[in-house]
């Protein structure tokens, strides 16, 4: 018999941000975060896992063709030990199952798109793993989706949302432990399947200060931040859920909006300031805060909304019929711009192929 799986996973984008963590081992976040996730067809990762007796004692994994090295202290190792957990729990139970949590594994992950050019590699790429290794032990449904999202927040923060589709929160919890730190589904993709998202790829070089650290920076130096996290995001997380639930775009957009620019600002009140968006990242914030200026003008509501991760990449969230007029506008105003107009529906989280 072969014991082998493989998954795809989706990447997400938060609208209420996750920056800073309360514990960088365990990684728990200094607050509560809230996605979209996108569907597969441009931004996935997917990994195949394999277990076999024959393999010697080493775990290995491939990212795009070339092997990792699985750190003793490290995420990867942390991830792949947590589910071998789970499996020998689950032999524990049922003494005719094949030892599979006593064997090595051989993981192969690919992306279809540029790995840490702020495109959310990490939640696609841990999310696969995790759903790759839970499918090849067999440990659905007995093991719930939010209790993998605890493993999978172990490997990158982010990824513990990617493995719903759809409206996703990661509760941040409270305990020391993290057993309360996961993900939750707000609603299905199916709940609001009228929103899509449209990704401007602004550059996708890697460059500038990668998030794990950023965000440690900002924990260390800012006080915009200690306001962010107790005055802000909290009740940010109500209304948008509300606005998800009431499928109501214009406190969408506001509330999206509104957290991007908070991030950043907390990125700039780091030191030394952090700079994530560029010129043509803040032309793309005039452009849509002026379209929704006049279409609000014309009483028809909001007509699209922006979003920032720790790159210049810009994504904006909007109703399908409103597509046509941001990509046309988008065209007219960037008639030189080279990034790829990657159009997106939103769609469902991780799953087994
Ligand atoms: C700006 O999940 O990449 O995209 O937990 O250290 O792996 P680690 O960080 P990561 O941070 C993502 C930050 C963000 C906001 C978000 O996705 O919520």
């Amino acid at each position: 018999t072969i014991y082998q799986a493989t998954c795809s996973a989706p990447v997400n984008i938060a609208v209420i941000k996750y920056w800073g963590k309360r514990d960088t081992s365990l990684i728990l976040p200094t607050n509560d975060s809230l996605s979209v996730t996108l569907d597969q067809d441009h931004l996935r990762s997917v990994t195949t896992a394999r277990a076999d007796a024959s393999f010697d004692g080493q775990d290995r994994l491939w990212l795009n063709g070339e092997e990792e090295v699985i750190k003793p202290d490290g995420r990867l190792r942390r991830c792949i030990d947590e589910m071998k957990k789970l499996r020998q729990a689950k032999e524990a139970k049922d003494a005719s199952l094949p030892k599979l949590s006593e064997w090595a594994v051989r993981v192969c992950s690919e992306n279809n798109f540029p790995t840490a050019a702020g495109l959310a590699s990490s939640a696609s790429g841990f999310a696969a793993l995790i759903a790759s290794l839970a499918a090849l032990y067999e440990l659905q449904p007995e093991v719930s989706t939010s209790e993998l999202s605890r493993i999978a927040r172990q490997g990158s923060g982010s990824a513990c949302r990617s493995l719903f589709g759809g409206y996703v929160a990661w509760q941040g919890g409270e305990q020391a432990s993290g057993q309360d730190s996961l993900a939750v589904e707000v609603a299905p993709q199916s709940h609001w399947p009228d929103l899509q998202a449209l990704i401007c790829v602004v550059s996708d070089a890697k460059k500038g200060t990668p998030s794990t650290a950023g965000m440690q920076r900002t924990v260390q130096t800012s006080p915009l931040l200690q306001h962010r996290i107790k005055d802000v995001v909290p009740q940010r997380m109500k209304d948008i859920s509300a606005a998800i639930q009431n499928k109501d775009f214009d406190t969408f957009a506001n509330i999206t909006m509104a957290d991007s620019n908070n991030f950043h600002a907390c990125c700039l009140d780091t030191a030394p300031p952090i700079f994530y968006m560029n010129d043509v990242s803040r032309a793309i914030v005039q452009l849509t805060e002026e379209l929704n200026r006049a279409s609000e003008a014309e009483g028809k509501g909001k007509l699209a909304a922006y979003t920032y991760d720790a790159g210049p990449n810009a994504v904006l969230y909007a109703p399908k019929a409103n597509m046509p007029t941001i990509l046309q506008t988008i065209r007219h105003y960037f008639p030189n711009a080279d990034f790829d107009d990657t159009f997106d529906l939103l769609g469902k989280g991780a799953n087994a192929s």
